[in-house]
């Protein structure tokens, strides 16, 4: 009993040492566009265990976005500021698993038209934060 603790003491303290790194958000962005591409196949074979897949996939990974470590911890309130990121990101999270609810429901209901407008939507969300934030 004691043991698995201490265990899990560790394990809690190594995973905290892991802050959220640059390198992480790329591997969640080649995610997400890869999971765009598994639910715009989905609409051209009409599959939705394809949409289902990768609405679940897009789901997961914009979870995990955030700013790395160095920019939360920014000091500089003038820099703090104009980044603004770390709000922007998590309103652009919100729209985006949104939508993702969007696609799945229309798509069930058969009305793909509106689920391909919900898939645009995300596009734009995506374009937003990258012409605003890219030079994170
Ligand atoms: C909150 C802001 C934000 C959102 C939302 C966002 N991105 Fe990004 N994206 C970035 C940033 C910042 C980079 C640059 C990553 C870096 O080099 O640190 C990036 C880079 C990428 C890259 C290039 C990765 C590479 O291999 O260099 C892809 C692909 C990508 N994003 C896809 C997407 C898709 C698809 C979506 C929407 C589902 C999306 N992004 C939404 C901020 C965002």
């Amino acid at each position: 009993m004691k043991k698995s603790l201490v265990a899990i003491t560790i394990i809690g303290t190594i995973l905290n040492a892991n802050p959220y790194t640059q390198k992480d958000r790329i591997l969640d962005m080649q995610t997400m566009a890869s999971a765009m591409q598994d639910i715009q196949n989905g609409f051209f074979y009409n599959n939705f265990d394809m949409i289902k897949e990768g609405t679940t996939k897009l789901s997961i990974a914009i979870e995990k976005i955030e700013p790395p470590l160095k920019e939360v911890e920014e000091q500089d309130v003038m820099t703090r500021y104009t980044n603004n990121k770390v709000q922007m990101t998590n309103k652009i999270k919100k729209n985006i698993n949104k939508k993702t609810q969007d696609i799945l429901e229309r798509f069930r209901d058969g009305d793909p038209k509106q689920a391909i407008q919900a898939f645009t939507k995300i596009t734009k969300q995506c374009m937003e934060c990258h012409t605003q934030l890219r030079k994170w």
